[in-house]
């Protein structure tokens, strides 16, 4: 079974592609909603979260789990794969091809702040995008619209237009938030002349690689949140809409 864990609702983002690859194996999905945003929290506090969640996957019978998180991975991915045995995938913002693809050397990198403000983030910066000029900016408006459900309407269009502003000359732009490409339709009718990148893609075909396990029977798929699960159950049919009948149980802490 396959573990996959967020902050909240944006790692769905995530599994989308996952089970897009992967349709017939089984997964186990917690958004950490009632901690959400890990954005604004300590590394300390973000790899206290991420060890209660991926404890509690293990326990349920994860084989690989899946950070469906930037924030969380760059918090904590290195304390992660020092610490347990399984395959532990992680995510980080899509810098390396978005400085590929850029024509004009300029970049933009929407992120939220404890991604952008970590030591991994910069080496991957330094390593991939010299030369190429690159702009961050935290969206954590972005977040809580997701977290809300919404994906459209006026206070969708302000907060695009407002984080934009500073990135105004960057050609690509990088979605580095798992949140963030739920919100990418609007993004592009809005500035169809950037180049948007996000990397739940290329997440979803590390874990196929790293998981290459055939499905021994009928795939299951449960989901769990901290938050409040109805909610987050009625938001699943729009976010995950190839998984129509399923349900968020509640989370509750056991270790
Ligand atoms: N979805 C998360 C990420 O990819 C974090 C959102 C948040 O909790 O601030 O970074």
């Amino acid at each position: 079974m396959i573990g996959v864990l967020d902050s909240g609702l944006g790692g769905l983002s995530v599994l989308n592609e996952i089970h897009k690859l992967l349709p017939h194996h089984s997964f186990h999905y917690i958004a950490d909603s009632a901690w959400c945003p890990y954005g604004s929290k300590s590394y300390d506090q973000i790899q206290a979260r991420v060890t209660t969640l991926v404890d509690y996957l293990l326990d349920q019978g994860a084989e690989i789990i899946v950070i469906a998180c930037n924030s969380a991975t760059i918090a904590c991915v290195e304390f992660l794969r020092a610490n347990y045995l399984v395959p532990i995938v992680g995510m980080e913002p899509g810098v390396k091809p978005a400085a590929k693809l850029s024509h004009n050397g300029i970049i933009g990198v929407f992120a939220t702040e404890a991604s952008l403000a970590g030591e991994k983030f910069h080496r991957l910066v330094s390593t991939h995008a010299q030369g190429v000029q690159v702009i961050t900016q935290p969206c954590p408006d972005f977040v809580t619209l997701v977290e809300q459900g919404q994906l459209e309407g006026e206070a969708v269009n302000e907060a695009i237009h407002c984080y934009m502003k500073p990135l105004i000359k960057a050609d690509t732009i990088v979605l580095g938030c798992t949140h963030y490409p739920f919100l990418k339709r609007t993004i592009s009718e809005f500035y169809p002349e950037k180049t948007l990148i996000d990397t739940g893609e290329a997440v979803a075909q590390q874990v196929a690689r790293k998981y290459a396990l055939s499905p021994k029977e009928t795939a299951s798929y449960r989901f769990q949140t901290s938050g409040n699960p109805e909610r987050a159950t009625t938001l699943l049919k729009t976010l995950c809409p190839q998984i129509p009948e399923a349900q968020f149980q509640h989370f509750i802490e056991t270790i």
